[in-house]
């Protein structure tokens, strides 16, 4: 069921007309559905917890989409957290998060980020390096604490997605090599402040096949059996997020479809499981909605500038990434041709979408598709340019979960020269 669709002719969130949204609060606007977060929330629960299901805990990342009403949301249904930096722990703890549901990923974890965890109580450090494993425990021991850590293991297999996105192989910044990483959990042990607990790995994003991530869980359970032959017991194994969306006509693995295989895999184990899905959850329930300002014919083409831009969706800019663009209100009488639509940002890469056939005029609405992920979280100030607002649906009535930024917080830190 979808909970986003046209009644007659008008496009609709839930009960909700998008026109109403966009005359109560402006545009660009980001439009979350409350009932599409909670069912991508309750299929992973359903799958996690059926009777091939798996002790398990299913931790949010933040990344993803970070407003705090989505992080309520979430926490209030049950989830934990995958964070990887302080901003993104101090947003969890504001929408009442559980602390000890959250585990902390990141190649750079600061020592200032590694205290004010410590302080909280995470759940888990996922550790990315020697370094880092150091670091963590003369922290931990200076606050006479001890740091629950698994390794971030990568298990070089090729996700076969975006090359920005892949970050399970060899050559990526992530994580310890397989090799490394029996040597480092004995260092692990050998340190006195650390509490060794997991093994994490994460193979990259919008995985839209599921055996590289079966293949991956299959030789991080090889590695926890050598272990534990070693006497070092774990008690969770963390296998990251990943599972893609559609956006375009991409076939995608349903949550049994990616999990099962990999939920075989743990059967008659102890372990718990952790997952860090962020796309999946909230990548399909949320819109950017957009207003038509101007429309030019070029020599070649046809221009649609909207008052959405790169900064608010840097997606199609940055990964060349396809987001379905529908109109608000439908022109059926209204002969469609081919529109390029454009951001008013000085740059021509500051595209939303190309040659779509769309029926539309200045003043028109658009909603921009499958931008509940990564959408306003990569936004930016570009061209002082304030960050849209957030909005969420919830059956007839709307919430408005994040205000318009005004421009003068833009330079508010500023200071002339004296
Ligand atoms: N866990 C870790 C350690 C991660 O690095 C990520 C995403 C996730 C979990 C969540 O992955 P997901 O379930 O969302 O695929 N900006 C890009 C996506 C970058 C993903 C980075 N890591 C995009 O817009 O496509």
């Amino acid at each position: 069921e979808s909970h986003f669709s046209y009644r007659n002719g008008s496009l609709h969130v839930e009960e909700l007309p998008l026109a109403t949204i966009a005359e109560r609060f402006g545009t660009p606007c980001y439009v979350y559905s409350r009932a599409a977060l909670t069912a991508a929330y309750n299929d992973y629960r359903r799958v996690l917890h059926s009777a091939q299901g798996h002790d398990a805990l299913i931790c949010y990342a933040v990344k993803a989409n970070s407003n705090l009403a989505i992080l309520n949301l979430f926490a209030r249904l049950g989830a934990g957290f995958d964070i990887v930096s302080g901003g993104e722990l101090s947003r969890v703890l504001a929408a009442g998060g559980d602390p000890a549901k959250t585990v902390f990923s990141g190649v750079g974890k600061s020592r200032a980020e590694i205290e004010q965890a410590l302080h909280a109580g995470i759940r888990c450090f996922n550790v990315e390096s020697a370094s880092e494993l150091e670091r963590i425990d003369e922290i931990a021991g200076r606050l006479r604490l001890k740091a629950p850590i698994s390794l971030r293991v990568n298990p070089d297999v090729d996700p076969k997605t975006h090359p920005y996105i892949s970050t399970g192989l060899k050559n990526n910044k992530f994580g310890v090599s397989f090799a490394d990483a029996l040597p480092l959990y004995r260092r692990a042990r050998d340190l006195p402040n650390l509490v060794i607990l997991g093994i994490d790995c994460h193979i990259g994003s919008q995985l839209l096949d599921p055996a590289p991530a079966t293949e991956a869980a299959e030789k991080i359970l090889g590695l926890v059996d050598t272990l534990a032959a070693e006497g070092i017991v774990l008690s969770h194994i963390d296998l990251g997020g990943g599972l893609g969306i559609r956006y375009r006509d991409e076939t995608v693995p349903t949550t049994d479809e990616y999990l099962a295989p990999i939920l075989a895999l743990l059967k008659g184990r102890t372990e718990k499981l952790l997952v860090e899905p962020g796309r999946s959850l909230v990548g399909n329930a949320g819109l950017l909605l957009t207003r038509v300002e101007i429309t030019k014919q070029g020599s070649e083409k046809n221009f649609a500038v909207i008052d959405a831009a790169m900064n608010d969706l840097m997606r199609p800019a940055l990964y060349d990434a396809w987001h379905d663009i529908l109109p608000v209100q439908e022109r059926p009488e209204t002969a469609s041709s081919n529109w390029e639509i454009v951001g008013p940002i000085c740059e021509s890469g500051d595209f939303l979408g190309r040659e779509r056939p769309l029926a539309l005029q200045e003043g028109d609405l658009l909603a921009i598709l499958s931008a509940g992920a990564y959408g306003m979280t990569m936004s930016s100030n570009y061209n002082s340019r304030p960050r849209a607002a957030e909005v969420m649906v919830d059956g007839d009535r709307m919430h408005l979960v994040r205000q318009r930024e005004e421009i003068a917080t833009l330079y508010a830190g500023e200071t002339l020269l004296p």
